[in-house]
């Protein structure tokens, strides 16, 4: 799968994505706000060993013109739409899904409940996690219960396997493990770390939410950027992954991954 914010809009992604372009590829969007967001104040990316740091702020066009947009280029690329959503209350989640349930091509949501802080400033808090199983609730309620609706985890280690559980009673039909990891640009000013170097941190999560909870569905995602990585995942009990950051250094990343894959299936990815 590819993470959602590291795939662009699609059409940056196509070109790099093999013979078959986009299709059959589960595809998560950016988060999406009911209103335009324009995202942080520069620089918003900085490299680092094993990985970058964020505050790109879920910057987006809104709603509205991803669905008359953005979402009817990505069905007609054959790519099944996971749309990412983010809201500033309860009842902006839940009238995102409303409004999604109805657009044309939405295979599931993935609900945005964990984007560190200052990526999701201005967003609802989502602290503690019946928060999060709130949030879930009321998506729920509004969103054909034949269609998935992912709960999107920080990867918090003392508090992953509440927090899945949490979701998981609301109503989520998977958990995604995890987001970028809260840190500080070499300024100071805060940030989320991704890449290679949140691997193990990921990894753990989803072997404790696994272990706890045999039943849930997990999708891996911290450091993903080759078969060994996938399939370390896989092995932790994920049963599908997503790709983020290496497709910013490799955007072929996800091409190659699936290739990989469908050539040595020993795992049902
Ligand atoms: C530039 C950038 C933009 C991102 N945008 C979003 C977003 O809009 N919504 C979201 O839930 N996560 C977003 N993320 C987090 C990724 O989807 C992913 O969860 C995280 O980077 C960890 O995976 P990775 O190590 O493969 O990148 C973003 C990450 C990066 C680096």
């Amino acid at each position: 799968m590819v993470a959602a914010g590291c795939g662009g809009t699609g059409r940056e992604l196509e070109p790099f994505s093999g013979p078959d372009g986009l299709a059959g590829l589960d595809f998560v969007t950016r988060s999406l706000t009911l209103d335009p967001r324009a995202g942080g104040a520069g620089p918003r990316l900085v490299e680092v060993p094993g990985g970058l740091v964020n505050a790109v702020g879920l910057p987006n066009p809104g709603l509205e013109h991803f669905l008359a947009t953005e979402l009817p280029w990505l069905v007609r690329a054959g790519a099944r739409v996971l749309v990412s959503i983010a809201g500033a209350t309860m009842g902006e989640y839940a009238d995102l899904a409303r409004r999604l349930s109805r657009a044309p091509g939405v295979a599931g949501l993935e609900v945005n409940v964990g984007a560190p802080d200052e990526v999701g400033a201005g967003l609802f808090e989502v602290r503690e996690p019946y928060h999060a199983a709130s949030v879930i609730a009321a998506v729920r309620r509004e969103f054909p219960s034949d269609r998935p609706v992912l709960a999107k985890l920080r990867p918090d280690v003392s508090r992953i396997v509440e927090g899945a559980r949490s979701c998981h009673e609301a109503g989520a039909t998977a958990v995604v493990v995890g987001n970028a990891v809260p840190a500080a640009f070499p300024d100071g000013r805060a940030g989320g770390l991704s890449g290679p170097a949140v691997g193990p941190v990921a990894l753990r999560c989803v072997a404790e939410v696994h272990r706890s909870l045999p039943a849930m569905p997990v999708i891996a995602c911290g450091g993903v950027r080759d078969l060994a990585s996938a399939r370390t995942y896989l092995a932790a009990g994920a049963t599908a992954v997503q790709v983020g950051t290496a497709l910013l250094h490799d955007p072929t990343t996800v091409a190659r991954l699936r290739a990989d894959l469908a050539a040595d299936p020993q795992e049902d990815a």
